[in-house]
């Protein structure tokens, strides 16, 4: 059944013709929390292939920036820097003023889960950081991360930035899987 569903939305996703079927975790998100308006500028941290970007192309007509480590097809309309989120000259090309910031960033799986559910912590935490000087105010900013002890810690640490905080796992990740995004909406700018 697992196996089924994988195939689902991986042929959904070359049907509609996005890049990746993470683009439906997406969706799920903005269809129950509406996270991204019309005119919204948008960053997306860890946006490699493109499955985000193009779907939050057909959302705004706001700005969009997407970072990865890997490059990516253009999209037009579209900026894209291509470096690491931990390198701060790469972080000073990035921390503009968006509306939105977003992170679907994961760390190349070794396998060792303890070593990768710690190296995907670091990296949505310095995806939060990013998104604390970047945001606007009212800003929204989801998260992805492997499900781990340090995930309440950083949803402690990301809450009293924002008016509403929630755990959230969308029908469209692979069973099994650990991870969860952290929704965070209404940056309260302190
Ligand atoms: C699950 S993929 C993102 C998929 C994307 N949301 C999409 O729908 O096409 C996670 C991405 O995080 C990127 N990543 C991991 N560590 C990074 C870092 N330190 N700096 C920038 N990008 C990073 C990876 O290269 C990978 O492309």
């Amino acid at each position: 059944m697992g196996y089924d569903r994988q195939d689902h939305y991986y042929n959904k996703a070359k049907r509609e013709g996005f890049r990746a079927r993470s683009s439906y975790k997406l969706i799920e998100i903005q269809k129950k929390y509406t996270i991204i308006k019309p005119d919204d500028s948008v960053l997306d941290i860890g946006c490699a292939p493109g499955s985000w970007l193009q779907f939050v192309k057909q959302r705004t007509k706001g700005k969009i920036l997407g970072i990865d480590l890997t490059s990516i097809k253009p999209i037009e309309g579209v900026e894209f820097i291509h470096g690491d989120i931990n390198d701060k000259e790469i972080q000073k090309k990035i921390i503009r003023k968006f509306n939105i910031v977003l992170s679907d960033i994961a760390p190349k799986t070794s396998g060792m889960r303890e070593r990768d559910q710690y190296i995907s912590y670091q990296l949505s935490r310095e995806s939060f950081l990013i998104a604390k000087k970047a945001l606007k105010p009212k800003g929204n900013f989801v998260v992805k991360t492997f499900q781990s002890q340090e995930t309440e810690k950083l949803v402690k640490e990301i809450k009293p930035y924002f008016e509403f905080v929630k755990r959230y796992v969308p029908q469209s990740t692979r069973e099994g899987s650990k991870e969860i995004f952290i929704v965070a909406l209404g940056f309260k700018n302190q």
